[in-house]
């Protein structure tokens, strides 16, 4: 029998995420991206996902690479950083992607300034997960597989 095609994620990152590790490490982290994105890469392995990772300091390149997504990938684990607050075009962006959005933060934008509490993204997203630092990403990859592979069955 022919191997099952793994169902693949794009896990994407908005504006100053590159560069974690050295940024307010107090509120993300003392991780880099590029560290973090081999740990979420070994967990995909695991999870039997394909993953891909897009970040872009610029709001036309994600929703470019979103609307690229469409039909290709088969879910969207997304930091939209500050483009959480402000961004219609990434919310219809996702929404015209159609599969399952996690929403991830690396802090707890509810325990931060007020102008965090607001996303433009959560409306579509599948979830929100805030506060748990890398293993937001982790978490969000988990439910992108046990829900992918229910649908399948
Ligand atoms: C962030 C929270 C945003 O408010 C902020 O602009 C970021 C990172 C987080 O991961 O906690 O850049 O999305």
């Amino acid at each position: 029998m022919p191997k099952a095609k793994k169902p693949k994620i794009l896990v994407m990152n908005g504006p100053n995420l590159n560069m974690l590790g050295t940024r307010e490490p107090h509120l993300y982290g003392s991780d880099t991206l590029e560290a973090i994105n081999s740990q979420i890469r070994a967990l995909a392995v695991e999870l039997g996902l394909g993953v891909e990772f897009f970040q872009s300091n610029s709001q036309g390149a994600l929703v470019d690479k979103i609307q690229q997504a469409h039909g290709a990938f088969a879910g969207i684990v997304i930091n939209p950083a500050a483009y959480t607050h402000t961004s219609v075009a990434i919310r219809d962006a996702l929404a015209f992607f159609g599969g399952p959005v996690v929403e991830v933060h690396l802090s707890n934008i509810h325990r931060r300034e007020d102008f965090r509490s607001i996303s433009y993204v959560s409306g579509i997203a599948a979830g929100v997960v805030a506060g748990l630092g890398k293993h937001g990403y982790f978490a969000a990859l988990r439910f992108l597989a046990a829900t992918l592979s229910q649908n399948k069955a």
